[in-house]
């Protein structure tokens, strides 16, 4: 497929309405301190909390925001647990990407219907504030989507969950929402996912990348990018094609212990703030050459933002037809090389930085080569 006149937006086929990401949840080993994490490095409130103190006894959830990004952070307590039993296996990771929709039932069966297989079935949860419904169908790996109606509920987060705030004042980073999120499979499984997202949610094929585009000396990868009707929702899905050597994507299976969700790219509206707050906050990015800000002007014209501020940042840039976009990856955040975040802004492009693969592959090749992976 030629890759660059697709970003028009697809005729509306959505199964049901999709408002948004409603949160992703995070399992980790240690929620107490993947919460601080959080707070302190990327600038998130803490607004809700269950434990053993409200009734949950063996799981422990935390709950973040920051602009229109919920994050749940969630951990087990005896060691038989599900739960431990997952972050054993795949290492600290997201295991939930939730929907919010208009009615769970409506959009469940629908799932189901189509082919989806159930995580959970359709139930209310209720307290004082009001309720919520949800309901769970599985994609790629272990990974689930929750389905959340939330209309009928004005609580911190959903009932379970007890109000909590951050114990020291946070500085937020500029967060706004979630702009997409990416899912690695194993060789030969994009399409299957991406038939999966067309059948059941009625999404829409927006691009494909091919290992022409997405290669470098060493390693390619392939992957389909597959979007609701309003756009709200943006699944790339990734798969591992043949190179010299072993691709990230490979490698990111390897250490997951099979498919998963590989990054989440988070949207701001100040880039250079955004990143320069984050690095003093001690995270690490990808790290493109110098030699890259040499040329960039000339590949995607006039910009807002300042070359020396973009170069001092490491902030990469791409256009398409319909404007340019800014992005960055960090490197993982947890001790596996598994997920990442990205941050992008976008000004006006609805692509996902192509022009940049060359030079994020080769970075990411550079710390693979250093963890002696690649
Ligand atoms: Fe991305």
């Amino acid at each position: 497929m030629n890759t660059s006149a697709v970003f028009q937006t697809p005729p509306n086929t959505d199964t049901f309405p999709i408002n948004g990401t409603d949160f992703i949840e995070f399992y980790v080993g240690n929620a107490k301190q993947t919460c601080l994490f959080y707070q302190h490095c990327f600038g998130f409130e803490l607004i809700a909390y269950k434990g053993p103190e409200t009734g949950s006894r063996d799981v422990i959830s935390y709950v973040l925001q920051q602009g229109k990004i919920r994050f749940v952070i969630t951990s087990a307590l005896s060691p038989d647990h599900e739960i431990l039993r997952h972050v054993a296996q795949h290492g600290d990771g997201v295991k939930v990407l939730a929907l919010w929709v208009d009615n769970v039932s409506d959009a469940y069966h629908k799932a189901i219907e189509r082919g989806a297989e159930s995580a959970f079935e359709p139930y209310k949860a209720e307290d004082e504030h009001g309720y919520v419904m949800l309901a769970g169908i599985k994609t790629y790996g272990e990974t689930i989507h929750t389905l959340v109606e939330r209309s009928q509920y004005r609580g911190a987060f959903m009932p379970g969950y007890t109000e909590r705030k951050s114990p020291v004042k946070i500085n937020p980073l500029g967060f706004k929402y979630v702009d997409h999120c990416v899912g690695n499979v194993e060789l030969g499984q994009m399409n299957k996912w991406v038939q999966f997202y067309e059948d059941v949610m009625g999404f829409k094929l927006l691009v494909t990348f091919d290992d022409k585009d997405i290669s470098t000396d060493y390693t390619a990868l392939m992957s389909k990018v597959v979007s609701n009707g309003n756009g709200y929702i943006k699944f790339p899905i990734n798969e591992p094609a043949d190179g010299k050597k072993k691709s990230q994507i490979e490698e990111y299976l390897d250490f997951y212990g099979g498919a998963g969700v590989q990054h989440i790219a988070i949207a701001t509206e100040d880039i250079v703030h955004t990143v320069e707050s984050l690095r003093n906050n001690g995270i690490e990015f990808l790290y493109v050459p110098d030699n890259y800000y040499d040329t960039v002007l000339e590949r995607v014209g006039d910009i807002k933002e300042d070359i020396e501020d973009l170069k001092r940042m490491n902030i990469l840039v791409d256009r398409d037809e319909e404007g340019y976009l800014l992005q960055i990856f960090t490197k993982p955040i947890q001790d596996r090389p598994t997920v990442f975040f990205e941050i992008i802004e976008r000004h006006g492009a609805k692509s996902f930085g192509k022009g940049n693969f060359k030079a994020l592959f080769e970075a990411i090749e550079r710390e693979q080569a250093l963890r002696g992976t690649l």
